[in-house]
């Protein structure tokens, strides 16, 4: 048994829809989450400047005593090398694998799409992991930027036409390949499942990446004895390197309940 938390982390609120999927399926964890509200999007940053940020927020979370970490960042997960992960203390994942193996179970016609950030989509990474499981796959990348801030600012309301239209566009292209699922690779998206599945007219499976990496967690931590006295209510913290408000805000929209969070700006650069 292990009661340390579990810290998540991710460039803001994205990272919530894997803090949601985890406090149902692990309902006895502490959880840290780390948003990096301060110096999101990710998504449109270099490779160098995305490994720095999250080299920094791993310090903070492994300050916390965490068990494990979780990017909860398709951004982050696809763009942090191995050399990294295998130098943490503690055991890693992102959502990115965990992703790969159920979009590579999912398919029948091996025709996948992938909605993520810039820096997701240029990475190449997600269209290697599902080919190294099933090699005739074939990957539809659409980098989709303008989500993100869309999030941010929770427009999350399933009739909103901005957030339509906007869709809309991004996933016409995608559309037209004939696939037959879609990969949700940055956690932002998992916030707008319902909107993405509407405009994809319910035709494809959606594989939420957020909602993989915390059945990854489960069943890893499951598997390993290293979970938390399950007789007790686990408690989630907050912390964010800008404008606590406004992501609370956000928060409360997604999570269905109020929460407030610690504003950390030393994590912000040295
Ligand atoms: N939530 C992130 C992802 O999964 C990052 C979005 C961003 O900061 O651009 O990719």
């Amino acid at each position: 048994m292990d009661n340390r938390p579990i810290g998540v982390f991710d460039s803001g609120v994205g990272g919530l829809s894997a803090v949601r999927r985890l406090e149902k399926l692990l309902p006895g964890e502490d959880i840290v989450y780390f948003g990096d509200t301060g110096r999101m999007p990710y998504g449109t940053r270099s490779r160098e400047t995305i490994i720095g940020y999250s080299k920094e927020i791993i310090a903070f979370l492994l300050e916390k005593d965490v068990k494990m970490l979780v990017a909860a960042c398709g951004t982050i997960s696809s763009n942090l090398p191995d050399s990294v992960v295998k130098a943490l203390p503690v055991p890693y994942t992102g959502v990115m694998l965990p992703a790969a193996q159920v979009a590579a179970a999912t398919t029948s016609n091996g025709r996948i799409g992938l909605i993520g950030t810039t820096a997701t989509v240029r990475s190449g990474l997600f269209g290697k992991a599902i080919r190294s499981i099933r090699p005739e796959t074939k990957l539809f990348g659409k980098a989709c930027p303008l989500l993100v801030p869309m999030v941010e600012e929770g427009l999350l309301e399933e009739d909103n036409e901005i957030v339509r239209l906007t869709l809309e566009m991004y996933l016409s292209s995608i559309k037209k390949e004939n696939v037959d699922t879609l990969i949700l690779g940055c956690t932002h998206f998992s916030l707008l499942y319902n909107q993405v599945d509407r405009v994809m007219e319910s035709k494809v499976t959606l594989v939420d990446a957020a909602g993989a990496a915390a059945q990854y967690v489960q069943s890893f931590l499951t598997e390993r004895d290293m979970l938390g006295d399950s007789s007790r209510k686990g408690k989630t913290r907050f912390f964010v390197s800008s404008e606590p408000e406004a992501f609370c805000e956000t928060a409360q929209k997604f999570l269905g309940r109020s929460i407030s969070a610690d504003l950390r700006v030393q994590v912000l650069g040295k």
